[in-house]
């Protein structure tokens, strides 16, 4: 089990290489990635025969690349996802399949390619049955099973139950296993994700839900999916699920079901942020400082824009400081934390339901930089271009030295699909 992690308030360093040498090199606001850490939590899953990365939670080339060398296979959610697995250097084939098309639906892009490419579909409702049905005589596929039940860090991540969009119902299974025969497609996979940011609890009972649904597609399984959905520590005192009894748990699944069939099961699990969480910082610069009644405010040149999950979810961050000056004591105090932009919501310090809370972070000045941890899943995915502020740089940072990984986007590269009509 990994060991809990600590927060510390003044941090002048990412990775070994000091936050000033990072900001010289790309400016801010920038994400930064620590490659150790996430190969690190790599290995923490070795016990799994597959680890699959979700990359929607941190999709650069590089760290889709980062995985693939460290026998990670990938699961792609949209075309374009699998464009990056194969630009990344997946192969279409292979058993296990190394790239995954999961989903509810297939656009006509993403089933143009899964035929081009003959990719593995994981499919999430009974019309992708029927839509890749169509196209193939032959074939096998994986259902993605909503249990009736889910979990997440907050309700809009929580995959599972009855007002959830994801997965086939789960009293429906047999009529879908009976549905891909017709179309001559056998269900070899059976996945179940029911949240992100869950607990053991909630994790564990998708075990129970799985060994029930296996039972009703038979033989012909073999693979099942645990998910993803692993919390990480983003607060002082936040534990890891424990992760070798999690993996016990589905190992006895698996092997019950390989003993009642006699063949083995690949097992898989299917993390985006366990991977890659805690292996990105967010740097911002400290803009200007200023009290409103009783509130401080630093306001900072990252906002919702770069790191949406405060204003999505309440997400809490650690923050510390990288004073300019490169002390490494300053005093403390409680302030509120927000962004450039132009809209009340774009505070980093605040509660699901928008409501401004208060960090008690090392007194700044301007010029000095925040480094907002946490933020290597749903972070530089999540972000927009709201206020036409460009995409932020990402760097990765591997064995001390920096690999610029995506440059700021420009003002050229922001206007280029537009275009103003004749008069
Ligand atoms: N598999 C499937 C089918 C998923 O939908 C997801 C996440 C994962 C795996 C990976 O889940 P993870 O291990 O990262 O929990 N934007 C939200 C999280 C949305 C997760 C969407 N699906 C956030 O910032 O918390």
């Amino acid at each position: 089990m990994p060991t809990t992690p600590t927060f510390p308030l003044i941090r002048q360093q990412i990775a070994g290489v000091a936050v000033a040498d990072i900001v010289a090199a790309v400016g801010t606001p920038a994400y930064v990635y620590d490659a150790a850490k996430i190969v690190e939590r790599i290995l923490d899953l070795a016990a799994f025969d597959v680890v699959r990365f979700a990359q929607k939670a941190c999709s650069n080339l590089a760290i889709i690349d980062l995985c693939r060398r460290h026998d990670v296979l990938v699961d792609t959610v949209s075309a374009w996802e699998i464009r990056r697995a194969l630009a990344a250097g997946y192969p279409a084939h292979g058993q296990p399949p190394p790239v995954v098309y999961t989903a509810d639906i297939f656009d006509r892009e993403s089933l143009e390619l899964v035929l081009e490419h003959q990719l593995h579909v994981n499919c999430g409702s009974p019309d992708m049955i029927d839509q890749l049905g169509q196209q193939l005589s032959a074939g096998e596929i994986s259902l993605r099973i909503n249990p009736g039940f889910g979990h997440g860090h907050s309700q809009k991540t929580n995959t599972g139950g009855e007002q959830s969009k994801h997965g086939i119902w789960h009293e429906q299974l047999s009529d879908c296993v009976q549905r891909a025969a017709k179309h001559g497609l056998t269900v070899s996979g059976l996945h179940m994700h029911i949240g992100s940011g869950t607990d053991l609890q909630h994790l564990s009972g998708v075990c129970d839900a799985m060994e029930q649904a296996a039972r009703h597609v038979g033989p012909q399984l073999n693979s099942i999916s645990a998910g993803g959905g692993l919390p990480v520590p983003y607060k002082e005192g936040e534990a890891y699920v424990d992760l070798d009894a999690y993996f016990q748990l589905w190992d006895a699944t698996r092997n019950r079901l390989a003993d009642r069939w006699g063949h083995a099961l690949t097992l898989e699990i299917e993390p985006g942020r366990y991977l890659t969480a805690e292996a990105g910082y967010l740097i911002s610069e400290v803009r200007a400082i200023k009290q409103m009644g009783s509130n401080l405010f630093y306001l900072v040149d990252a906002g919702f824009n770069d790191l949406a999950r405060p204003i999505l979810y309440g997400a809490y961050h650690p923050m510390s400081l990288a004073p300019a000056d490169g002390s490494q004591d300053r005093p403390t105090q409680d302030v509120v934390v927000g962004g450039p932009l132009c809209e009340s919501g774009d505070i980093f310090t605040q509660e699901e339901g928008g409501f401004v809370s208060s960090r008690t972070l090392p007194e700044a000045q301007v010029g000095d930089y925040l480094v907002i941890g946490g933020a290597g899943a749903y972070g530089s995915v999540m972000a927009s271009n709201y206020n036409s502020k460009p995409l932020a740089p990402e760097v990765l940072i591997s064995e001390g030295t920096t690999h610029i990984i995506r440059r700021r986007q420009t003002f050229a590269e922001l206007i280029a699909a537009e275009q103003i009509p004749p008069e």
